[in-house]
């Protein structure tokens, strides 16, 4: 766990899905040898990379290279950045230019980006001509730590954010450490916040290397590969044991129930990136627990103290706007966390911590204490 690790070296941590299982490989530079790879894993095919316009910017040159140096051939499919491609305007796009493209089944789509181009790239191969493998090329650390592994692919519909998708895994995860070098630091932050939440929901020793680490991981050292990696084992295992979400994966959701409801609050807009709602997520969790006598009070302090320590929002009053659009209300934030996937029968589901590195699932939660508690914390001194 603590080990450091040879930075030449690249990880490979694979995920054991039977006859859908691959290979998630971790490294600076390994963004080089996804042509070899390619070629090796599906001769003869033909390639699409699917990406948007900024990652295009910085990386699509390279990675057309990779492909091109072993005989590749790749056609571009740029779409515009942000969630907003996550559409069914974009679902088009991408699944016309497939086509008219040709790929085939023996051929393979590229999801070169961070989380949104994974997601509606795996969603247009999952459904063009029945059925397209493809491949992730996470750039953003949210995508490399966690949307490109698992599967769940999709876009959003007017009603809310993924409900539209299907479950279809990659037959081959890249993640170029490397490619994080171009990352905002706000966005490398955010997804920094999924890193920690491994720690938080299953494993102490890996929080408290994360405490002492946190500064290298940034400074992209071998402490990044390391974080990645062990990220990526979590999810994988997870991931392997309940590939479909009837059960122990509900646990990657640690902060999301808190946090959908904040991004809903805040229109999904920048004024609050996704790990930024899960950081926030996750301390109110951490005191929900904590004042339900299952968590220690020190423990919630550990985890908000590691989270506002690298720079991510731990508090309501962070987060900018605070006082509009029904932000500061907590009946107004109940009434989001109600349209969440994750209530049944008016209780609401939310993963609680009963110790930094152990997560449950408690399926059963009143509304009316959590809404008392969210009142309790808006009402906080700024
Ligand atoms: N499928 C899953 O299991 C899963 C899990 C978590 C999140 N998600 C989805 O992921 C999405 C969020 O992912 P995200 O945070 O990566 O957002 P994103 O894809 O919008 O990327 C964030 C921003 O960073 C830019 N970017 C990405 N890589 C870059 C790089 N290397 N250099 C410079 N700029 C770069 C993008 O252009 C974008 O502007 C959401 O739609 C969310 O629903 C899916
Ligand atoms: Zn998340």
């Amino acid at each position: 766990m603590t080990a450091q690790l040879n930075p030449s070296a690249p990880i490979t941590v694979e995920v054991a899905l039977g006859d859908r299982g691959y290979d998630i490989v971790i490294g600076r530079d390994v963004l080089r040898s996804l042509g070899t790879r390619i070629a090796a894993l599906r001769p003869g095919a033909r390639t699409a990379i699917v990406t948007d316009r900024t990652v295009a910017a910085s990386w699509l040159a390279q990675t057309q290279e990779a492909l091109d140096d072993v005989g590749i051939v790749s056609f571009p499919i740029v779409v515009e950045g942000g969630e907003g491609s996550k559409s069914y305007a974009g679902l088009q796009q991408v699944c016309e230019a497939l086509i008219a493209a040709k790929i085939e089944r023996n051929d393979l789509v590229i999801a070169l980006g961070g989380g949104v181009v994974g997601d509606l790239a795996g969603f247009s191969a999952s459904i063009v001509r029945r059925g397209l493998d493809f491949v992730q090329v996470p750039t953003s650390l949210l995508a490399q730590v966690d949307s490109s592994v698992g599967g769940k692919t999709g876009i959003n519909s007017p009603h809310g954010k993924n409900l539209v998708g299907a479950f279809h895994q990659p037959v081959l995860v890249i993640a170029d450490t490397a490619v994080l070098d171009t990352l905002s630091p706000r966005q490398f932050r955010a997804g920094y916040a999924e890193v920690a939440k491994y720690g938080a929901l299953g494993d102490e020793a890996f929080f408290a290397w994360l405490e002492a680490n946190h500064a290298d991981i940034v400074r992209g050292g071998s402490a990044r590969e390391h974080a990645i990696a062990t990220s990526c084992r979590a999810k994988a295992a997870i991931v392997a044991r309940d590939e479909r979400e009837t059960g122990e994966r509900a646990l990657l959701n640690l902060g999301h129930t808190f946090g959908h409801a904040l991004e809903a609050a805040t229109g999904f807009s920048d004024r609050l990136f996704h790990g930024e709602g899960v950081a926030v997520g996750m301390v109110l969790a951490a005191e929900f627990s904590a004042e339900r006598g299952m968590l220690a009070a020190d423990a919630a302090k550990r985890l908000s103290h590691h989270l506002a320590e690298v720079g991510l929002p731990t508090r309501l009053q962070d987060i900018a706007g605070l006082a509009q659009e029904g932000l500061a209300d907590a009946d107004a934030l109940m009434a989001l966390m109600a349209q969440d996937k994750k209530v049944k029968r008016g209780r609401l589901t939310f993963i609680l911590l009963e110790a930094i590195g152990r997560a449950v699932i408690a399926n059963d939660v009143e509304p009316q204490p959590v809404r008392d508690f969210l009142a309790r914390k808006l009402a906080d001194k700024i």
